[in-house]
């Protein structure tokens, strides 16, 4: 008779969790091995002692050591490079090559129009389309975005916060044109608007019709698509803005508080939604702090929706994350150390445990990365997966006295900031007051200071520096792809049928008014008939006006 979890001890437990999750993803190998042939255990715990309860053990409660009961024997994190230039037709080639190269998750990298919600024929858009990202206006870019690629094979992440919706509304209407049913289609939004007010800047509307857009999402996926991630609630940006790690999870974690706070006064229960929220964190320079902080981080999040929001369901308690390499660490001068760096901070996020990650390329302090630096940028990562062997065993730095001791004392000061942040009524209520900017704008200072007065020493930058930098070939986005994506846009909203978007847009725009509605829906109908993102913004700038900041 099968014995019920509650009546086995940790390990039992564990050993169960363990087969069953092998079922679904057997063990890469039957024995891993070091080079002198000493056989690799799956988990090592402190030989005769009590396994520590604030430690315990892989895919159990409180995740200290990973989410899941094997790991990476299982199966490695997912090779996910952020990519996107030009027109769909360009970034779709990239992804396709990064997909050859042995990539095995897609992350899609908007233009600064699309991202804040102007079409590529806006005044506000010029000279912006296709720079930073690729540009998408409309249904058919995103077909030109995907062509090619099978929406029930691969999860992709999109990096869009203010109109994530309709993004997301056009993913799920190119699956449609797949045939792929919704249920089917994986992968994350990110649709974290409160680190863009923080620290990021491509927000459009002010918090509440924000927060309303995004637990519209977690409803509408808890409903038709289960297995997409809703948010993907991001400390990076907070730490490319000049957060130290602590702060971090800090300001990130109380973001995601006020996420569930804001879904279940909604009406939604958290067990519905809390499963799909995920995270997005930075992999930055100090190696073992790295470490712990995603260790701590972990530890944190499962007893808060544990205890505080006393969810039931496990799935709500894991806190499963993304990982970027740190951008602001890159140099511009001699850029080929960057891959030093980058491959460092892989490391520390593959210790931590991430579940998907990004390493930048070594040329991103000058410009968009060029085919070579993109792929030994995942080659790096596949050299970590496949050859150092650290994929091999789970968690191998825990029971380190420093790991160990920093994950712990992450832990606290992370709760130090949390009480904080309640204190002033939530992250809401400190966003709009300015708390976490200031804390970031002053980390950021010192930082700068120190790396000034030479106390911090940048390799390349403020020692061991060249006489002579040699420019490396760098990629240059076409300016004419402005002038191109204007065009393909201008034929569209000509070919279209511009009653049924004219309706679209008036039951949107009929709907926003109801804050009880869920705007999904009318968006799917919207972008169905090839309404613009800027079309689709507009109508909802005029509804909810547009946030000036703080
Ligand atoms: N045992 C059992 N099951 C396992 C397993 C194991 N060892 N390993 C994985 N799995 C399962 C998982 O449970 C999951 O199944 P489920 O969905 O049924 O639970 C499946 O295998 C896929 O695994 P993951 O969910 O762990 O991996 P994904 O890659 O699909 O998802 C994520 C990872 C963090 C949850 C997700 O949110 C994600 O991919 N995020 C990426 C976000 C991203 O790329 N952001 C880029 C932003 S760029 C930016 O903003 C910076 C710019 O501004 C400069």
């Amino acid at each position: 008779m099968e014995l019920d979890s509650k009546d086995l001890n940790a390990k039992e437990r564990w050993e169960k969790a363990v087969s069953k999750a092998t079922s679904r993803f057997p063990e890469r190998k039957e024995t891993f091995t070091t080079s002198s042939n000493i056989k690799v255990d799956r988990l090592y715990q402190p030989k005769g002692e009590e396994v520590n309860k604030e430690l315990g053990y892989p895919g159990e409660f409180p995740y200290t050591r990973g989410i899941q009961p094997t790991m990476y024997r299982s199966r490695f994190w997912t090779m996910r490079q952020y990519a996107g230039f030009g027109s769909a037709e360009e970034t779709n080639k990239r992804f396709r090559y990064l997909l050859e190269q042995g990539q095995t998750g897609l992350s899609v990298a908007f233009d600064l129009p699309t991202q804040i919600g102007y079409d590529s024929d806006d005044v506000m858009s010029e000279g912006e389309v296709g720079k930073v990202g690729v540009a998408i206006d409309t249904l058919e870019d995103m077909e030109k975005l995907l062509d090619g690629i099978p929406l029930d094979k691969v999860s992709t992440s999109m990096t869009i916060n203010a109109p994530a919706s309709i993004l997301l509304c056009m993913y799920l209407a190119v699956g449609e044109k797949q045939g792929v049913p919704f249920e089917k289609i994986t992968g994350t939004i990110q649709n974290d608007i409160l680190k863009e007010y923080i620290a990021r800047g491509t927000y459009i509307f002010p918090p509440k019709p924000s927060m309303r857009l995004i637990t519209n999402i977690f409803e509408f996926c808890n409903q038709y698509v289960p297995k997409f991630n809703t948010i993907s609630i991001s400390g990076y940006h907070i730490r490319e803005a000049g957060s130290n790690a602590v702060q971090e999870v800090a300001f990130t974690i109380a973001n995601g508080m006020a996420y569930v706070d804001a879904a279940i006064e909604s009406g939604l229960k958290v067990d519905d939604f809390a499963p799909r929220l995920a995270f997005f964190f930075n992999a930055h320079n100090n190696f073992f702090e790295e470490v712990a902080k995603f260790r701590a981080a972990r530890r944190i999040w499962a007893k808060i929706m544990k205890e505080h929001y006393q969810a039931k369901d496990p799935k709500s308690w894991k806190l499963r994350f993304h990982t970027q390499t740190g951008g602001s660490t890159l140099t511009a001068q001699q850029p080929d150390n960057n891959i030093v760096r980058v491959a460092m901070q892989a490391l520390s996020a593959v210790l931590g445990g991430t579940q998907s990650l990004h390493t930048n390329s070594r040329d991103e302090a000058l410009s968009l990365p060029t085919e070579d630096s993109a792929r030994i940028a995942l080659r790096t990562q596949q050299i970590i997966a496949y050859e150092s062997g650290v994929a091999d065993t789970i968690d191998p730095l825990a029971g380190s006295y420093y790991v160990e001791n920093l994950t712990d004392e992450i832990e606290k000061k992370v709760n130090n900031y949390l009480d904080r942040i309640k204190e002033i009524g939530g992250a809401v209520q400190a966003v709009e007051e300015g708390y976490m900017q200031r804390e970031i704008h002053h980390n950021a200072y010192e930082i700068q200071k120190n790396i000034e007065k030479e106390e911090e020493i940048i390799v390349g930058l403020n020692k061991f520096t060249l006489d002579e930098e040699v420019e490396p070939d760098l990629m240059k986005v076409d300016e004419a792809l402005e002038k191109g994506q204007i065009k393909s846009l201008t034929r569209i909203k000509e070919k279209r049928d511009n009653e049924k978007v004219a309706s679209a847009l008036a039951a949107l725009s009929e709907n926003a008014k109801n804050e009880r509605a869920n705007l999904l829906p009318f968006i799917l109908d919207a972008v169905r008939v090839y309404a613009s993102v800027g079309e689709i913004c507009n109508v909802l700038r005029d509804e909810f006006g547009e946030y000036q900041g703080v």
